[in-house]
């Protein structure tokens, strides 16, 4: 259920919008940020909230690449495999990743610490390959550069 405060901070979110249906993504984004990810449990409460189904609701979260609808580590890695970085390196990253890590694409690290998925293109094709790591976003990223990344990336 949500509580008192977190209806109070959605509240924020749908303000100015002339349908709370609107707010959608921001209402999920903000129930992810707190929650780490939207569970049935979690969808039902903000459909509830923003007055739609959890059906019109999951339709959204399912679509949206950066809307986790199942448990996840504490930070998504999005490698894009979209045509610029397939062609510039994309599989010797993502293989480095899987290495590193000791996980494949859609799973999580035995600490909890980061979950390997792909994405489509994230519009930074000019720094091909490209990935994000939580909210972070890499620039042509090598496979030599792929260990200090993860390194850095959990010290944050
Ligand atoms: S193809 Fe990867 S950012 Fe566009």
């Amino acid at each position: 259920m949500l509580t008192n405060e977190e209806k109070e901070l959605l509240e924020k979110e749908v303000h100015g919008y002339v349908h709370r249906e609107a707010a959608k993504i921001s209402v999920l984004n903000k129930l992810q940020e707190w929650r780490g990810w939207i569970s049935d449990e979690t969808l039902k409460e903000a459909a509830e909230f923003l007055e739609i189904t959890p059906d019109e609701l999951d339709s959204v979260a399912s679509f949206y690449n950066l809307i986790y609808r199942k448990p996840v580590g504490k930070k998504v890695i999005h490698v894009c495999d979209s045509a610029s970085c397939w062609a510039l390196g994309e599989p010797e990253v993502k293989a480095e990743l899987k290495k590193c890590l000791n996980v494949n694409m859609g799973e999580t690290t035995e600490d909890g610490a980061f979950t390997l998925l792909p994405i489509v293109c994230l519009g930074n094709c000019d720094n091909a390959p490209t990935m994000l790591v939580g909210k972070e976003l890499h620039n042509r990223v090598k496979p030599a550069d792929v260990k200090q990344i993860l390194v850095e990336s959990k010290e944050k």
